[in-house]
């Protein structure tokens, strides 16, 4: 079984990455031979999709500049990433009511036209199907509430694109009020800890 493990957070003592590592050491635990593999967003930062980056699409190779070259090879080896694996637990934290532009960056890359979803007759296909996607979600404040929810792109977001891509398996892992005082965090953060030990994969 193979896991992509996805870390966003800009902060050092982040508590999405306390959940990300908890998720991936819970779903080792059911299966001792997952072959893991780790990206850091926030620690090496995939470039945000450009004009230049995208024109190699619409651009003969043979007159690729040196960037969409490059690129290429990134994306490349991103996708393949992407739909080589199982289960994905992807870290996101919430930055201005959405996800954190490092996180939309990798989106931006594995959310490409026939490979990971394709346009048909009857409207959009996703062709990433089949996977797991754990998503450790973390807020400063609080959005479950009914009128906190009118605010969230952040979680709806992520299942609205992650469904795009035909991932419908989203399970969400969530610490939030974690900037409202030291009790409200550690209750969040042990709440969030124990539903990930009760996650079966
Ligand atoms: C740039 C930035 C923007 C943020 N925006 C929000 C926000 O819109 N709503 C919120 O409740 N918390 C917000 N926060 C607080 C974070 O969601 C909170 O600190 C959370 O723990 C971040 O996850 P992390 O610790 O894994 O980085 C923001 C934090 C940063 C650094």
């Amino acid at each position: 079984m193979k896991l992509l493990h996805i870390d966003s957070s800009i902060l050092g003592n982040s508590v999405s990455r306390q959940l990300t590592s908890a998720l991936v050491d819970n779903v080792r635990r059911q299966h001792p031979a997952l072959e893991v593999s780790y990206r850091d967003l926030a620690g090496a930062e995939i470039a945000h999709l450009s004009g230049e980056i995208i024109g190699a699409n619409f651009t003969p190779e043979a007159d690729w500049t040196a960037t969409q070259r490059n690129e290429k090879v990134l994306t490349d080896e991103l996708i393949a990433e992407f739909l080589a694996a199982d289960v994905i637990v992807i870290g996101a934290p919430m930055y201005n009511f959405s996800i954190p532009s490092q996180l939309k960056a990798w989106i931006d890359r594995v959310a490409a036209a026939g490979r990971t979803f394709k346009y048909t007759e009857n409207g959009p296909v996703g062709l990433a199907g089949g996977k797991k996607v754990l998503v450790a979600s973390s807020r400063g404040g609080v959005y479950s509430t009914e009128q906190g929810r009118l605010m969230d792109f952040q979680e709806d977001y992520l299942k609205t694109v992650l469904g795009f891509l035909g991932i419908t398996d989203v399970e969400i892992v969530r610490a939030e009020a974690v900037n409202m005082g030291e009790d409200q965090r550690a209750t969040a953060i042990h709440a969030a800890k124990s539903a990930i030990a009760s996650i079966a994969v």
